[in-house]
């Protein structure tokens, strides 16, 4: 393993999943010695939503080095680089926060990312582990007192769209739920790492 991208999404200093996910970027080094970390933090440096310039250059099949998907590129650019991904997201409201959805709208490109095809969308890149740092105040599941997670299956379906399928999500539940509630999604967290960080 050469290079790992590590996606920060949360703007909070106290963040748990920045910290978790810069644990795991840690424990893959460790694995990895001289393997370079590209960080994109996307409170620091939020991609803009999709203005109608990229939307015209997307509809009308314009040319990649168009100066309109420079943005575009450069990020898909450091996703293709990447032998492994680290992301560290907070849930909100039931998904994935917007400045992750926007990070999303520049990267998942019909003709770059991905392709059309009569038997549905099919992946341009080459798959590669993504490990997922989920952060939630509360619990998800399916008990009636329960929220629905939205962010997993989504996340899923939007990376296997562009060809990537192994994705690992570690998830830290229940941080809004005092002292308590943290050091038990940390414990689990490190159990977890143990067993799930890729190898190669
Ligand atoms: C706008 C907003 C929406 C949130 N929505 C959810 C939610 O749907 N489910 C949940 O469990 N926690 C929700 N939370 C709580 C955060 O996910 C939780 O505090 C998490 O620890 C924040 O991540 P961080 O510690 O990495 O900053 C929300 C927090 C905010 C500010």
């Amino acid at each position: 393993m050469r290079t790992i991208l590590q996606i920060l999404v949360s703007p909070r200093t106290q963040s748990i999943s920045r910290r978790v996910a810069l644990e795991v970027t840690d424990r893959i080094l460790a694995r990895h010695l001289g393997a370079r970390v590209t960080v994109r933090d996307l409170a620091r440096d939020p991609p803009p939503h999709p203005s109608s310039e990229l939307y015209e250059a997307i509809l009308t099949g314009a040319a990649h080095d168009d100066p309109r998907l420079e943005l575009s590129e450069r990020l898909i650019a450091e996703l293709e680089a990447a032998d492994c991904v680290v992301i560290g997201t907070p849930m909100n409201n039931f998904t994935v926060p917007s400045t992750l959805k926007a990070w999303i709208d520049h990267v998942v490109r019909i003709r770059r990312s991905f392709r059309s095809s009569p038997q549905g969308k099919v992946g341009l890149l080459h798959d590669r582990p993504v490990v997922v740092v989920t952060a939630h105040g509360g619990y998800c599941g399916d008990l009636p007192l329960m929220q629905p997670d939205f962010l997993t299956p989504y996340l899923r379906t939007i990376f296997s769209t562009i060809g990537i399928h192994d994705l690992r999500f570690l998830r830290l539940e229940g941080l809004t739920r005092g002292a308590e509630g943290v050091a038990t999604a940390l414990d689990g967290a490190r159990s977890w790492m143990d067993k799930n960080l890729p190898e190669q």
